[in-house]
């Protein structure tokens, strides 16, 4: 694994008498996907506000880029990507304006803002008012300044809620693509099939603790308890059947006479898993 670029230690987290983050510790590697999950009010948001040094935790440590959340400044910016409901656009200005605005600030080659455009399907869109932008258009855009300049640290708070799956789909290769050249991504995020697909890792957060923390795969592993097989056949009948010696058999059968059509393991998805460790369902 490469080097840690986000570490959190024992992080904890109160509003008056609330307490939003109860001792959260992790970290994030080089070239790293981490999924952040948690129903609403669950501490995602907090958690990204403390470690890109917007709001000061109550007790623990956080680094980003080896330099504690508390030391955050102008030259740790230029390295951060960030993407967060308040991630307000310039709206009178057009598409290319609001990106240049930045590659300038940051300075970052021109040629990447349209390299950038192409990929996120804004170009013929480039000399529209941001203001004017449909909502998946903006979520698009705000995510191209995010990582214009390319940041070793990327933070992004549901960056696909409520985008078509088109959209989502190009917003995840772009995430991809991060990850290829060494960014650490964090991510929250409601949508578990997201957190399946693009994660290396993800917290399962709950009233403000992490309550589990391992891969996609080896948390739906752990919680397949009731192993089945789900079977179609090509008559059309539809069965589940336990892991036995009889229905191996009675598979083998099928399959010798040409009789199945599909077969698939019933392990659990995230959002089962999510169900079972905390009883309540992600929202
Ligand atoms: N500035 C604040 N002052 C007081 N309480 C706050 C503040 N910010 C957050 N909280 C509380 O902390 C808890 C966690 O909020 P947070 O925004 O981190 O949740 P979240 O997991 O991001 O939820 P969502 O999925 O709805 O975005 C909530 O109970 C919220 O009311
Ligand atoms: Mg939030």
């Amino acid at each position: 694994m490469g080097k840690k670029l986000i570490q959190v230690e024992h992080v904890s987290k109160k509003f008056k008498d609330e307490s939003a983050l109860k001792d959260i510790s992790f970290s994030v590697h080089e070239g790293e996907i981490f999924g952040f999950l948690g129903p609403s009010g669950s501490g995602k948001t907090t958690t990204i506000k403390i470690l890109t040094g917007q709001l000061a935790q109550t007790s623990g440590q956080a680094f980003v880029l080896g330099k504690p959340v508390e030391q955050i400044d102008e030259s740790i910016y230029e390295q951060l990507g960030i993407v967060t409901d308040n991630s307000g656009l310039y709206e009178k200005l057009t598409v290319y304006h609001n990106l240049s605005i930045f590659a300038k600030l940051l300075h970052v080659e021109k040629e990447r803002i349209d390299n950038l455009l192409e990929k996120v399907g804004l170009f013929e869109h480039k000399n529209k008012k941001a203001g004017n932008l449909s909502k998946g258009m903006k979520q698009r855009l705000i995510l191209s300044r995010a990582i214009l300049h390319q940041p070793k640290v990327l933070f992004l708070d549901e960056p696909t809620s409520g985008l078509d799956p088109v959209t989502s789909e190009a917003i995840h290769s772009l995430l991809e693509e991060l990850k290829e050249m060494g960014t650490a991504i964090f991510l929250t995020t409601h949508n578990m099939e997201e957190a399946a697909k693009l994660c290396d890792h993800v917290a399962l957060l709950n009233d403000g603790l992490i309550v589990e923390h391992d891969t996609p795969k080896a948390l739906t592993l752990k919680y397949n308890q009731d192993k089945r097989y789900q079977i179609l056949l090509k008559n059309e009948k539809e069965l589940l059947l336990p892991h036995t010696t009889e229905s191996i058999e009675q598979i083998n059968d099928w399959l010798r006479n040409d009789e199945l059509m599909t077969i698939h393991s019933c392990e659990p998805n995230l959002e089962k898993v999510f169900l079972e460790v905390t009883g309540r369902e992600l929202i």
